[in-house]
């Protein structure tokens, strides 16, 4: 394996600070399409996602959130999943977004009605 340039890496680093990669509490990733759902609507739904961390403050060190042309399930989407606790949801569509939002990110209810999986072999370390 080749080692990386200096300066690729110290830019990396840079960028990485810029989005608080480093200071993130969680990371919340989102599939929007296309086979759990159609991807105009993900389109929709990423946007939404977007404006409610910012409006609510949560982009600033709470959730680093990344948006995924697959999960790998396939169904019921769109599909979303949560680390480091290793929470995955289903539904997570115009209509139930924000709920799901302010219940699991600003409320911290850590307990939420399209919870479908877990997986406890990372949650628990
Ligand atoms: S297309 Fe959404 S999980 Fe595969």
């Amino acid at each position: 394996m080749s080692k990386m340039n200096e300066t690729k890496l110290r830019n990396l680093q840079k960028i990485a600070e810029q989005k608080n990669v480093h200071d993130s509490n969680k990371h919340f990733f989102i599939c929007t399409g296309p086979k759990c759902f159609d991807s105009e609507t993900g389109d929709r739904v990423w946007k939404k996602i977007k404006t409610y961390l910012k409006e609510n403050n949560l982009d600033q060190g709470e959730v680093f959130r990344s948006r995924a042309k697959c999960l790998r399930v396939c169904a019921e989407g769109p599909i979303g999943v949560v680390y480091p606790e290793a929470k995955w949801f289903c539904q997570l569509n115009g209509d139930n977004i924000e709920g799901f939002l302010k219940s699991y990110f600003l409320d911290k209810k850590p307990e939420h009605p399209l919870q479908f999986c877990e997986n406890k072999s990372i949650s628990k370390k």
